[in-house]
Formats: C-alpha cells, structure tokens, sequence
C-alpha cells in the first residue's frame, strides 16, 4: 500500500515505518522534526510540515494517491501536558482533526491512530481490557481520548475507517536496523536507568517504594516497539475486514515492577544502576497492565518479545550505538 506516517522519524514512528518497508510498502514521513530525527527517515520521503499547517497539509495530501495514514505525531509529555494545556489540545486534537480533514478531502479514508494508556487514568482492575472506563487523569491522556472519540464520530457519519491503538510502556529498540529512542528530555525509565549506568544521564530516582505491589515500586507493561510495530502493520492492512472503528490495546499482560526493570538494565550493562528513592510522583497508578486478547483474536497479533531482559539488552545495544555514533 501507498502509506503516509505522520510522526515517523520519531521513537514508535520509525520503528513502524522499518515493520511497513520490510512488509513491502510505500513509505512517505510527514513530521516537523519537533522531537523526531532526519537520521530515523530511513531513506523515505520527509514532507516537513506541522499538522497544524493546514494550508501546505491539504496541499501535500492532495493528489499522492495515498491509501492509509498511520498518525504517531503528537506531543507525549504528561508534565509538559501539564503545564501547556493548549498547546497539546492545539497540537494532539487539532493537528488530528487538520489532518483528518485534509484525509478526507483528499478521498484518503483509513486511519490508524497511537493513542495510549494514559486515557484510562487510574485503573479499577489489574488488567486492563478496552471496556475498562476512560478517566485520565492528565491534559496528555484527555488529548487522546478526544481525538479517539472524535474518530468514532467520523467513522459513523462517512466511510472512514479508523483503528485506535492503545500502547502500554513502549520500550526496547531495532537493533538491526540502528534505530532506537531519543527523546530529549528523557521521561523513560529504560534510558534513564541505562544512562544513569553508563554515567551519561542523571542519577535516577525512583518515585516511591511504598506502593502495594510486590516490592513497593510501581509495576508496568513493556512492550517492544516492534512488536507495536508489527500490530500497526496488522491493523492498516486488515482494516477492509474489520469495520470502520476499533480500539485495541497493546501490551504483553505482563507486569514489572521498576526494580525488576532496574535489574534487568543492570544485567544488560553488567555494572549496578545507583539509584535513590524519592518521593510519589502525582498520578502514578500502582499497577498498569493490558489485556490485549482483543488485538489477539480480531488482528493476530502477539508480541514475540515478552521478556524485560531482551527488551532492556536491546535498548542497551541501541544506547552504546546512539552515545558512540549520533551523539
Ligand atoms: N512512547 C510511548 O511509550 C508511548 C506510549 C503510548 C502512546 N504513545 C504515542 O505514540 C506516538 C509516538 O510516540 P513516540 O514516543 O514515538 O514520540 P516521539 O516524540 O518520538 O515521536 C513523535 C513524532 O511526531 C512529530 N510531531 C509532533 N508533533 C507534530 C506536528 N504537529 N506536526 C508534525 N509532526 C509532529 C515529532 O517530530 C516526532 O517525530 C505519540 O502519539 C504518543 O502519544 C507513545
């Protein structure tokens, strides 16, 4: 398929451009570079403009013959979100509703959307299905949650079709093909911890141990970006048969707790992680963890990288590559 990504030359995007191009499609970028990176385009077509741009946005998608979006642009930052409500209303819904516009004006009628588990906000159960109710519970998760609902409203009145894909904690790099997450600041505990290892990052806290979990610190699903990589390539090639509207989440549905992460990244590194205890961090549920039997059952897709020491070693390999390489 002729396929556009917005937000390709950033951590998730490039990982799913690799996944489209090995999958034999037609890759074009479109990103402004805010947080993305020329050296993720991977050979393909940038069109560097802003979603917000409406005017060059419908000029660029006109005429390109264009048979599905993957939409990852967006800004991800909760505190960020925080303290900058409208510019990630601005950025997040109204960037998607420019270019869903300019989609449609175009005759482009499928979308896949990155959306996250952050519109869930806290969650009432251990495992988290797509029926779990929607309360985030930050400006971030509200953006995305918006625009999921703005998309169901635009799949019932036209014949766009649109799959959200909820992704739990995306970790883990390409190896293969030297790609790997940059984001500048570095909110990840996987970095973080690699770089507080590596002596190129700040000393890592980590925000409480008075949790009730097993060993007090908060417990996440990991899941590796190619595997959410490959669950994009499943969802824009099967969208025909599945309707004009879906929502799935992606996770492995398997919980660590940031000690195990942090013990993972010191087996990676071979060296220890020093680290303190600092306080809660506001919104931080207990427990996060996916039931993804949906995208199982209706899309076939299943990570095949389920263990935190493979994805800690890769995004080790990935950190030793960026430090001696890009940095
Ligand atoms: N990384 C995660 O753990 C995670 C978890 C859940 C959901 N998500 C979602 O996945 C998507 C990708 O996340 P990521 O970690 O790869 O982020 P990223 O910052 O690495 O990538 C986002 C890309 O979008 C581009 N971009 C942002 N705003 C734009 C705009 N207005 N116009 C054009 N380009 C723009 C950036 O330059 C960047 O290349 C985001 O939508 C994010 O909300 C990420």
């Amino acid at each position: 398929m002729k396929l556009l990504v917005t937000g390709g030359a950033g951590f998730v995007g490039s990982h799913s451009v690799n996944a489209l191009l090995q999958a034999g499609h037609d890759v074009t970028i479109l990103d402004n570079l805010s947080t993305g990176h020329r050296w993720a385009l991977q050979g393909c077509e940038l069109i560097p403009i802003d979603l917000r741009d409406t005017y060059h946005l419908n000029r660029k998608l006109k005429g390109r013959g264009f048979e599905g979006v993957l939409h990852f642009a967006a800004k991800s930052l909760v505190g960020e979100s925080k303290n900058q409500p409208a510019m990630y209303y601005q950025n997040n819904v109204g960037g998607t509703t420019n270019l869903v516009r300019a989609m449609q004006a175009a005759d482009i009628q499928k979308l896949v959307f990155s959306s996250t588990a952050a519109i869930f906000g806290n969650p009432i159960s251990d495992l988290i299905d797509e029926e779990h109710p929607k309360a985030p519970i930050n400006v971030y998760g509200q953006t995305k949650l918006v625009v999921e609902q703005m998309l169901q409203a635009v799949t019932q009145s036209s014949n766009f079709s649109a799959t959200c894909l909820r992704y739990f904690n995306a970790a883990g790099a390409n190896n293969t093909a030297n790609l790997g997450e940059w984001h500048e600041p570095e909110t990840h505990l996987i970095p973080n911890a690699l770089r507080a290892a590596a002596g190129t990052g700040n000393p890592l806290t980590l925000f409480g141990d008075d949790y009730p979990t097993v060993d007090g610190t908060c417990v996440r699903d990991y899941v590796h970006v190619d595997d959410l990589a490959s669950a994009h390539v499943a969802a824009i090639e099967q969208m025909d048969k599945r309707g004009a509207f879906g929502t799935y989440n992606l996770g492995n549905g398997n919980g660590y707790s940031v000690k195990d992460v942090i013990a993972a990244c010191e087996k990676a590194v071979g060296t220890e992680i020093p680290h303190t205890i600092g306080p809660r961090r506001e919104g931080d549920p207990a427990t996060l963890v996916a039931s993804a039997q949906k995208a199982h059952n209706e899309l076939g897709w299943s990570p095949k990288h389920e263990g935190i020491d493979e994805i800690a070693q890769s995004a080790w390999n990935w950190e030793c590559y960026r430090r001696d390489s890009l940095a």
